[in-house]
């Protein structure tokens, strides 16, 4: 069955600006580095998400998917994944990684820690 996945939260300490706040518009997904980690960036709905920018099926970079209507698809193989949750839709057996994500101070900060 498919992990929960809730937006966990970090330890203190451990947050790194991943990008201005104004560079990921509402709808927007892209792909950055923090701390040596490849890192996927949502704009759902106004809710920033943070996942390990790597699909769960065979590691394709998920930034060259699509997203759309709150569904991420991954260009590879097509497994579809709920933007806002991580959770997986086609199948429903996997979710992707979450990171720690928070904005403030009009910048997204995230924890890789
Ligand atoms: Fe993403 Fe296969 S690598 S669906």
């Amino acid at each position: 069955m498919a992990p929960v996945n809730d937006v966990p939260s970090a330890a203190a300490g451990t947050w790194t600006a991943a990008l201005a706040e104004d560079e990921l518009w509402e709808g927007d997904m892209t792909g950055v580095t923090v701390d040596g980690v490849k890192v996927l960036l949502m704009n759902v709905d106004g809710n920033v998400r943070a996942y390990r920018n790597r699909c769960p099926h065979q590691d394709w970079a998920l930034d060259e998917g699509e997203f759309e209507d709150g569904t991420l698809v991954c260009s590879r193989h097509l497994w579809e994944f709920d933007a806002l949750s991580g959770k997986g839709i086609n199948p429903d057996d996997c979710a992707l990684t979450t990171f720690p994500s928070k904005v403030e101070g009009g910048t997204i900060w995230v924890s890789v820690a």
